[in-house]
């Protein structure tokens, strides 16, 4: 297939573009390069051997992205781009709804002139905020979203269903992503965020290489196993193949589906050190402090519908998670720059 996928260049963008070309789809980027680097395409390159085309466009930009629609006839949409952090969503909230809500009303409405009918959006567990327990299943809806980042992918997931109500036309997968790390096994393309990282396993990576001296571990008295948050952590590269999974579901199918994408297990904080210290065969110090605002002490996925609608299913452990971690950090210090 012929498959636009905006924010292309970002990091889980760029994994799934790598999952494409090695199953023989055709890429083309769209990306503003808010938050990534055109010497991303150069490692896709390195990767797969080809280097797709790349538009440095703004989706926000309609006209712009009207005559890439034009010029290229595509056959889906794997949509990516859009701001994602939660802290800064709730200091500039408009910037947040401009960016995920009008420039992905910009690329829907597109789709539909342009009859291009495929569509994966990248939604969040984000969405089922603190209101059910885990395993969380996509028939529980959409919980109480706790800062505009989450409100704005509920309110895209509510855009599409309604969209999908009105054209029966559109086959889309919203894909509800639990927590995406480590990198491709090249160390080629990866994640460093610009500035100190709010996410865990990219701090501690930080902290690894020796630009942070310490993690601080957001609470202990947690009812988990420890007393620390328990997430679903899953591999880069396993999301990807989770695209490449619902693109070709999409293809053949009509109507809207949420799926999670998760492993199904949950880890505690201090099991993430562990596994990460054995990675990098070195200790990782850490300071307990209090508990981070708005967090929550438990959530995984229920990753069934994954495999009963997609086939998929996670297939790497989060060893190989903190290997790749380690080995993208170590050889890019400072992101792809
Ligand atoms: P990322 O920031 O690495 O990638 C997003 C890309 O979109 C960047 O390259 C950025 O430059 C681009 N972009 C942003 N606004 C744009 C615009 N208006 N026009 C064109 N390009 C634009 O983020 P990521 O981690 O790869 O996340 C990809 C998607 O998955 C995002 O929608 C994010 O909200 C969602 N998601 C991410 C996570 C996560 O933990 N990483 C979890 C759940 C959902
Ligand atoms: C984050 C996002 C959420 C998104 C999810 C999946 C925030 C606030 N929330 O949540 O919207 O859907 O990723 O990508 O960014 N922790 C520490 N020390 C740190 C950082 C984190 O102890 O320095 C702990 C947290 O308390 C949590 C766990 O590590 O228990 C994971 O945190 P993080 O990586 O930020 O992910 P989420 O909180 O799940």
């Amino acid at each position: 297939m012929k498959i636009l996928v905006t924010g292309g260049t970002g990091y889980i963008g760029s994994h799934t573009v790598v999952e494409l070309l090695s199953k023989g789809h055709e890429c083309v980027i769209v990306d503003n390069l808010y938050n990534s680097s055109e010497k991303v395409l150069d490692r896709i390159k390195e990767i797969t051997g080809i280097r797709p085309l790349f538009y440095r466009t703004d989706i926000r930009d309609k006209e712009a992205l009207r005559e890439i629609f034009k010029e290229n006839g595509f056959e889906a949409v794997i949509h990516f781009a859009g701001l994602k952090a939660v802290g800064e969503s709730v200091v500039k909230p408009l910037e947040y709804y401009e960016n995920n809500i009008s420039g992905s009303l910009n690329l829907y409405e597109l789709m539909k002139e342009y009859k291009v009918n495929k569509l994966v959006f990248s939604s969040s567990a984000t969405v089922y905020g603190d209101s059910f327990k885990s395993p969380l299943k996509e028939e529980y809806g959409r919980g109480r979203t706790t800062n505009p980042y989450g409100t704005t992918k509920a309110m895209n997931e509510m855009i599409i269903e309604d969209y999908g109500k009105a054209d029966k036309d559109l086959s889309a997968v919203i894909l509800r992503y639990f927590n995406p790390v480590g990198a491709h096994k090249s160390g080629l393309i990866g994640e460093r965020p610009n500035g100190i990282p709010n996410n865990l396993m990219p701090y501690i990576s930080d902290v690894v290489v020796g630009k942070l001296d310490h993690l601080n571990v957001f609470g202990n008295d947690y009812d988990t196993k420890d007393g620390t948050g328990v997430r679903d952590y899953i591999h880069v590269v396993d999301l990807a193949k989770a695209h490449v999974a619902a693109i070709e579901y999409a293809d053949g199918h009509k109507g809207v589906e949420i799926i999670n994408v998760g492993t199904g297990t949950g880890y505690s904080v201090l099991d993430i050190i562990k596994a990460y210290e054995k990675a990098c065969g070195r200790e990782i110090p850490y300071v307990i402090t209090d508990r981070r605002p708005g967090d929550i002490a438990t959530c995984f996925a229920d990753p069934k519908k994954a495999e009963e609608l997609l086939g998929f299913k996670t297939e790497m452990d989060i060893e190989d998670m903190c290997r790749d971690a380690y080995n993208f950090i170590c050889k890019n210090p400072n992101g792809i720059e």
